[in-house]
């Protein structure tokens, strides 16, 4: 794999929605809009509430466009999205190209294994040859933090930050706080989680997960509480604001509303912070004797993929009170929702309305 590590400073620069290049700042400074689809979305922490609700109940829109018989609608027609996965992935590159067809987009599929990466092709030259081929969008998953703001900076065209080392992975918490405010019966578009205790568990200090979903969680008024043990805890907890430390996850369960499980992170050396496995277990996994522990409405998420019999049972995940498929089944409407609204969204003879209906009609 070709490595790059942006530096802090860049990523910490890098916005949730950010304009990509000099000329976007050129623009800025004479007062223009961005051109349409020049955005990317790089980033959960700087997503504000309006923004956060906007893209929540533009998810909801195609959700229910994913229950049609046919689920497809034209609102990408013409448009190219290229996945651009240099990390292995399930979940999150699938349902990104499941989204982009049910918007009628082309969907251009680049995996490293097999690439020309393995010649010695550069990360720059792999993602402009993308470009030149006519994608108008990439998603981008790299093992390094920064990849994909990087990336941003060398092309003129959006970028969406599909998972970045262990920096952010913004859709996925979008696709969280969507079916939360769904399960609790709220409309997305105003989703309000004050009054919700979520325990984020596990292995926080490896987690891109976390890391996202604490910013969209501590934005929509959730009071969060990191526990895992000590030494997978994050480094300089007072910069995950507003989050309280425990290292005891039996004492946070009876004030759980939810549980959020994060998985163990083998390939970014969680194990190594670990006397064994089965101590972890025994501390911190989900089992039915925690469950029972929690408030009877409490609810369980994992973003997938889990190790079942570490941080969670089988038997949990497959509990009613279990989002897990749940989760899964929304992130390609909340895909839908970000691709919509970063190639369609800023075109003004596309609006939603027009946006949802059937090809053909
Ligand atoms: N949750 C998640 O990112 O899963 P994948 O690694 O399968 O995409």
């Amino acid at each position: 794999m070709t490595g790059i590590q942006a530096s802090q400073a860049d990523v910490r620069r890098a916005g949730s929605w950010v304009d990509g290049g000099e000329r976007s700042a050129d623009r800025r400074q004479a007062g223009q809009r961005p051109a349409a689809g020049r955005r990317s979305f790089l980033g959960a922490c700087d997503l504000s509430l309006d923004n956060l609700r906007r893209l929540l109940g533009l998810a909801d829109s195609f959700a229910e466009v994913s229950r049609r018989a046919i689920p497809r609608v034209p609102a990408l027609r013409g448009k190219t999205v290229a996945t651009a996965f240099f990390e292995a992935s399930t979940r999150t590159r699938l349902s990104f190209e499941t989204a982009a067809k049910r918007l009628s987009a082309d969907v251009m599929t680049f995996g490293s294994a097999g690439s020309s990466l393995s010649k010695g092709e550069s990360l720059r030259d792999t993602v402009e040859t993308l470009a030149a081929m006519g994608a108008d969008l990439l998603v981008v998953r790299h093992a390094s933090a920064g990849v994909p703001h990087q990336i941003a900076g060398w092309l003129h065209v959006p970028v969406v930050n599909a998972g970045d080392g262990w920096h952010e992975h913004p859709s996925q918490a979008l696709l969280d706080v969507y079916t939360l405010a769904t399960a609790l019966g709220q409309t997305p578009a105003d989703t309000d989680l004050q009054g919700s205790s979520v325990a984020i568990v596990g292995d926080v200090r490896h987690s891109r997960v976390a890391r996202s979903l604490v910013a969209v969680l501590a934005t929509l008024g959730a009071n969060v509480t990191l526990v895992g043990p000590g030494t997978l805890l994050p480094v300089a907890p007072e910069s995950w604001v507003g989050c309280r430390i425990s290292t005891d996850l039996d004492a946070v369960l009876p004030e759980a509303s939810v549980v959020y499980c994060l998985r163990l992170q083998a390939e970014r050396g969680s194990e190594r912070d670990l006397p064994t496995l089965r101590e972890y277990a025994y501390r911190y996994g989900m089992n039915l004797d925690r469950l029972a522990a929690m408030p009877r409405d409490g609810l369980i998420l994992h973003p997938g993929p889990m190790n079942i019999g570490v941080e969670i049972d089988r038997a949990v995940a497959e509990d009613p009170r279990s989002l897990v498929t749940t989760q899964v089944a929304n992130g390609v409407a909340v895909r839908m929702a970000i691709l919509y609204e970063l190639l369609g969204g800023q075109d003004e003879d596309l609006d939603i309305p027009s946006a949802l209906e059937v090809p053909g009609e």
